[in-house]
């Protein structure tokens, strides 16, 4: 059962894994390796929304069928509010797209609810976090990149911690139980900061699919990130 604090937050830890970092061409023996994550993160690009490409719902089908674990499916295209939909058809547990390519991002949500997946909405370094701040009910998980969405294997940005921060604040203060992740460079050295501005679900590509043992790596972080939970 998920732990809740006295305002009904989720005080669950989250590791998942970024297939971004696997070997595409051994997805399945790079999905068995990571059995102990809670969800394995799934990076859709369109070369448009973000410069690089990585694949669509066809892959993220065999994904669904192959993973030892739920799906967490994050997406970085245009137009969401067209394609979004088909992605929690297909499984998904988590949809999550961006704020800056929806045009209607609250009837976007329902959608994936009515579908039956949790609905998430992400924001790039530079997007402001206030915006969301009366739309915390329409989501199950908001999305704080840490570093410029379209590539893994990137540094960690420190400066989006005051914007978690008050995120963070702010769901505590409506006694929100949304999920808040982090993404990009999460690794050993950074998981505790972002665990004490207030994040509880960490995306880590490269921290996890680059060590010898991913098992190792994923008990590593939340370790880490278990012992640095902000929790007053
Ligand atoms: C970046 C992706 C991330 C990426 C993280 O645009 O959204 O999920 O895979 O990779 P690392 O952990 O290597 O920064
Ligand atoms: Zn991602």
């Amino acid at each position: 059962m998920p732990l809740r604090d006295e305002n009904g937050r989720d005080g669950g830890i989250r590791i998942n894994p970024s297939i971004l970092a696997a070997d595409f061409v051994n997805m399945q023996s790079e999905l068995a390796r990571i059995a102990a994550a809670d969800f394995v993160h799934v990076d859709v690009m369109d070369n448009h929304f973000v410069p690089n490409l990585t694949f669509g719902p066809q892959m993220v089908e065999r994904i669904q069928a192959t993973s030892p674990v739920p799906l967490d499916v994050h997406l970085m295209i245009a137009d969401p509010d067209r394609w979004a939909p088909g992605y929690a058809e297909l499984g998904a547990a988590s949809v999550t797209f961006h704020l800056e390519a929806a045009t209607e991002p609250v009837a976007l949500a329902r959608r994936l609810r009515d579908i039956g997946a949790r609905a998430g909405v992400a924001v790039k370094p530079a997007t402001p976090v206030e915006g969301l701040f009366d739309l915390l009910d329409d989501f199950d998980q908001i999305l704080v990149m840490t570093v410029e969405p379209g590539f893994g294997g990137q540094s960690f940005m420190p400066e989006t911690m005051p914007k978690l921060r008050r995120l963070a604040d702010e769901a505590r203060r409506r006694g929100s139980s949304v999920w808040l992740q982090v993404d990009g460079g999460i690794g050993e050295s950074t998981i505790a900061q972002a665990a004490e501005a207030g994040a509880d679900t960490f995306v880590a590509g490269s921290a996890v699919f680059g060590a010898s043992d991913p098992g190792t790596a994923i008990a590593g972080l939340r370790a880490s990130a278990a012992q640095h939970r902000h929790t007053h």
